[in-house]
């Protein structure tokens, strides 16, 4: 049956309200309600035997990796590497073989990705793709696919199968920190009811709908606009900053908070919201010094934070949103939200065509 708006205005709009039924469909998938240990599809290879990771994509797909990269080094110590699959197809890199390719796709069609993956393949590695149209070319050359139950996304930029890819990684970071026998039982229990309490947590993001509007307003009005974040939200500020220009045409730049000082600081004035992403994990401060440098300089805090990092915050912000508090691992999961409702009503406010962006495609299925 052809897919409605079911009243939403947008497919777009429709799609962000799905993520927390999407994060938590994909969890019951991957993960055994009674014993709460991930259950992957049945491996042609050994997790334990993986000596290092590449990851590849395209677009928010390539953000969703990034996040993994964070994943998948700090807890289950994976050496990993990650690029574009345009650039990556044509790198040539020195591969052992036995390697893992892990690769992100909604679409499972992506010109890009699919000659990585092939490229990848003939070098030796074991494929492993991250997919949510499970029938796609994609899926019928991996080693293995890991599916997401995030069901047709038709708006062109990426929202709920952006958070199913995160959820999925998540659950692999898991059980790849186990296989390698470098994270307890406690850590696992830990970072698992985590994960379990998205749902909820994300369900509350949507009484936020007034501040991010009103957020909005101020976006709006800007030619260009900074998105800073660190560690695994640093992707999240790219999510935002892609999301922003692919549906609102508003010019964005995200950069690692700290990288900051070395280039986008001399374009901060008046007339530059800088869009934070910070949770009041272990990196907070450091991301709070730098965005006291940016309002010394005139730049408009916009900040996505919890209640902890609000304190801090509120003297020098413009606007701070605060989230629930959730453990620093889910953090780009549950930021995802806000950041790309923000986007969502910026372009609302442009008048811009939110589900069918000018020049861009659901599927790039050419290079
Ligand atoms: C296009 C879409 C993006 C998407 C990217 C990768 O650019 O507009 O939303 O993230 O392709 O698509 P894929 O299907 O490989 O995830």
């Amino acid at each position: 049956a052809a897919v409605g708006k079911d009243g939403y205005r947008h497919f777009m709009e429709k799609e962000l309200h799905e993520h927390p039924s999407v994060i938590g469909q994909t969890l019951q998938r991957v993960v055994d309600p009674v014993t709460r240990e991930v259950v992957l599809p049945e491996l042609p290879f050994a997790l334990a035997d993986i000596p290092r990771a590449v990851i590849t994509a395209c677009g928010s797909a390539y953000y969703a990796g990034y996040v993994a990269r964070y994943w998948l080094e700090a807890e289950a110590r994976l050496p990993v590497d990650i690029d574009v699959a345009s650039e990556l197809r044509y790198r040539n890199p020195p591969l052992t073989e036995g390697g893992l390719a892990l690769l992100i796709s909604q679409s499972g069609e992506t010109a890009d990705t699919l000659a990585a993956l092939r490229g990848l393949r003939a070098s030796g590695q074991h494929v492993m793709s991250v997919l949510n149209v499970e029938t796609s070319t994609m899926a019928r050359e991996s080693d293995v696919v890991l599916g997401m139950d995030a069901g047709p996304e038709i708006s062109v930029a990426s929202t709920k199968a952006f958070t199913a890819q995160l959820s999925v990684l998540a659950a692999l970071t898991i059980a790849m920190g186990r296989a390698r026998g470098v994270m307890t039982p406690a850590r696992q229990q830990h970072l698992m009811a985590a994960l379990l309490d998205l749902p909820s947590e994300a369900e509350r993001i949507f009484q936020l709908g007034e501040q991010i509007r009103a957020m909005a307003h101020i976006v709006a009005k800007a030619r260009d606009v900074l998105y800073l974040g660190r560690g695994s939200c640093f992707p999240i500020a790219l999510e935002g900053a892609l999301k922003l220009k692919e549906i609102s045409y508003i010019h964005a730049e995200a950069y690692a908070a700290g990288e900051m000082k070395h280039g986008p600081i001399s374009l901060i004035d008046d007339t530059v919201p800088i869009v934070a992403v910070a949770p009041s994990t272990i990196l907070f401060d450091k991301t709070l010094s730098n965005l006291q440098e940016a309002r010394a300089r005139g730049g408009k805090i916009l900040a996505f934070t919890d209640e902890t990092g609000a304190e801090r915050l509120r003297e020098i912000a413009e606007a701070v949103i605060v989230l629930p508090h959730v453990d620093a691992f889910v953090a780009p999961i549950l930021y995802t939200i806000p950041v790309q409702m923000l986007a969502y009503e910026v372009a609302l406010l442009r008048g811009t065509d939110v589900d069918q962006p000018r020049n861009l495609a659901k599927s790039v299925t050419v290079e």
